[in-house]
């Protein structure tokens, strides 16, 4: 996730009004940032690695000549933090300029037949090839004008984006389009803006006009023009008037952050689905040669683990052992050796505990494996082999997005290796594929059909002193999950346990009314937890039940029931039973009184102020 941002004024210089924007847009990204200004056919460009203010205190974002200019704040997907890859970036010749937010999926295909025809790249980023490709299309027919050349290159395009094109040849017009990735144009009488986001122009203006995907819009000082990029046909759409403060614009609507980051995890799960797969070949590779392999994360993190352990032995037949990593010294520090791999899993990158794991496992010569939201963190600089999740910045301090991110990521690495090693049928393979391809719109539904029915639960179960959350197999990672998040954002002391280890222990702490969530998909787990659930029952609980659609056996049990779409694969379920938990914990919060993006004590390690 990155903030774009293009403005053309009138007799105003376009620098400062484009520096002030990216620093409202730099909640979507804040790792490196670029503005560009054209004045008298000239492109002016200041760009660096670095927050905002520590660019503009070295480069003063506010000093470039111009009243037209692109800017971008970025969340590197593709190629470290550097300067060479914050945008924006320009073609061979210097003329066109490009800022990109999305994932350009086939640009290593387009990469190579644009060095095959010449193209000299600068940069490590999937974005420079759209300024590239916009210079071919002009150079094989010199008649196309910018907006005809970045049509056609858009089309060449697979997978997410919202851009912003300028040329010094037709120097007072920006060319957008978007595909996936959200784009809005905002107008006032001596401006026109463009922007990922609404809080980069709100100030300014509130007349907003949103384009939608598969459209194309040129904004020149006349005002704007859209059109389909499938047939240029054109597209009539009048401003509306946003009536958000500036502090609900950053939020688009929401509450807060927390409930806008759950209603995100469809984008995000789609992105998760656009990795490039030499990085997962590789990953999978080491961890196929791996003698043992360690798990090691703290908190969700840790729980993306300890659900990993499952998708990676009932996939691939591969035993691994998920460690809390401020054990893992204590724990596995003296037995890791030249043959241990450690797949370290941080949303961050930075979080100290997982750190120092690592360095332990590093000293002792084994290999180091990482997966992080964060491209240019400390955990990427330290492992043989990252990848990144791709979920763009997680503003709430509770992980909700990068857990479901970072699952779906791992469910990946899973099938990869299952594949090299022979343990998967291909009827299989494509099964679960497709069912991964299909789990962002599940997460859809989830979130839009169950909110309700999960507010309602929230509001019944506000007092309760404390919870419990149990589940079989993989579905114990999720319990713990939904544990740890009810007692982060709401207070609610809460315990987690696989469902068959309850009754060794905890369930004396059962009596009348005590709520106890269950996950429980239709997987082979399911009858024995119904089992768990009739002894829970037996004790008077109240069951709260996460279950697949029409489950009338469990139905007829529980006191309250939220449903998930039939048919998830058994590997794949902690995706889509971690949402009701999610939003469980969420309202759970609010219905006590309590802001779930400032939970008291904590503190996330990457946060914008
Ligand atoms: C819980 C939460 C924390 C983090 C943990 C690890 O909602 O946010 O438990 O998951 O601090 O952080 P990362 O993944 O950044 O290493």
């Amino acid at each position: 996730m990155c903030g774009i941002f293009g403005c053309i004024l009138r007799n105003r210089e376009a620098a400062p009004i484009i520096h002030a924007a990216l620093k409202r847009l730099e909640y979507r990204g804040y790792d490196s940032v670029g503005e560009l200004t054209i004045h008298k056919g000239r492109f002016y460009i200041k760009k660096d690695q670095g927050k905002i203010d520590e660019v503009h205190r070295v480069h003063n974002l506010d000093d470039l000549p111009g009243n037209i200019g692109i800017g971008h704040t970025r969340w590197a997907t593709h190629g470290a933090p550097l300067e060479v890859n914050a945008h924006p970036h320009v073609d061979c010749r210097g003329s066109i300029a490009v800022v990109h937010n999305g994932i350009i999926e086939n640009f290593a295909e387009l990469k190579l037949e644009l060095e095959s025809r010449g193209h000299v790249f600068k940069s490590r980023t999937d974005t420079e090839i759209i300024a590239h490709l916009i210079e071919e299309n002009s150079k094989v027919d010199s008649s196309l004008g910018l907006v005809k050349a970045t049509l056609e290159a858009v089309k060449k395009l697979e997978g997410s984006y919202s851009i912003a094109v300028v040329s010094t040849h037709e120097p007072s017009k920006i060319v957008c389009a978007r595909h996936e990735s959200p784009l809005v144009i905002g107008i006032n009488e001596d401006a026109i803006y463009c922007a990922s986001d609404i809080p980069a122009f709100l100030h300014l203006t509130n007349r907003v006009v949103t384009v939608e995907d598969g459209e194309l819009v040129v904004i020149s000082r006349k005002g704007f023009e859209i059109s389909k990029i499938a047939d240029s046909s054109v597209v009539t759409r009048k401003p509306k008037l946003i009536e958000w403060t500036p502090e609900m614009a950053v939020k688009q609507g929401y509450p807060h952050f927390m409930l806008k980051e759950i209603y995100e995890q469809p984008a995000c799960l789609r992105n998760t689905l656009r990795l490039q797969e030499h990085y997962l070949d590789l990953m999978a590779t080491f961890l196929d040669r791996a003698r043992e392999v360690f798990l090691v994360a703290c908190g969700t993190s840790y729980h993306a683990c300890l659900a990993a352990s499952y998708m990676f032995s009932k996939l691939a037949f591969l035993a691994t052992y998920p460690v809390i990593a401020s054990e893992f010294p204590e724990q596995h520090g003296k037995s890791v050796n030249i043959d241990s791999t450690i797949l370290a899993v941080s949303q961050s990158g930075e979080t100290a505990d997982t750190l120092a794991s690592v360095n332990c496992a590093r000293e002792r010569a084994a290999t180091v494996l990482g997966l992080t939201n964060a491209i240019g963190s400390t955990l990427t600089r330290v492992s043989r082999v990252y990848i990144g999740q791709q979920s763009g910045p997680e503003i709430g301090v509770a992980a909700t997005k990068t857990f479901t991110s970072q699952l779906s990521v791992l469910s990946q690495l899973a099938l990869r290796l299952a594949k090299k090693r022979g343990k998967v049928s291909q009827d299989e393979m494509d099964y679960l594929a497709e069912n991964l391809e299909m789990l962002p719109d599940t997460v859809e539904t989830i979130i839009q059909d169950q909110e309700e029915k999960v507010k309602e639960i929230a509001k019944k179960y506000k007092s309760a002193k404390t919870f419990f959350f149990l589940g079989r197999g993989s579905s114990a990672a999720t319990a713990y999950e939904g544990s740890l998040k009810l007692m982060e954002i709401a207070y609610v002391p809460s315990i987690a346990y696989p469902a068959g280890e309850s009754k060794h222990g905890p369930i004396s702490l059962v009596e009348p009314g005590f709520p106890v969530v269950f996950v429980c998909p239709r997987d082979g787990t399911h009858k024995t937890l119904v089992g768990n659930i009739m002894e829970m029952k037996a004790r008077g609980a109240s069951v709260i039940a996460v279950i697949e659609k029409d489950d009338e056996e469990i139905k007829k049990l529980a006191d309250d029931y939220i449903e998930v779409p039939k048919g998830i694969p058994e590997v794949l379920s902690p995706i889509p039973y971690v949402i009701p938990l999610q939003l469980l914990a969420y309202h759970m919060a609010v219905e006590r009184g309590h802001n779930p993006d400032t939970p008291r004590n904590l503190a996330k390690s990457v946060t914008v102020k």
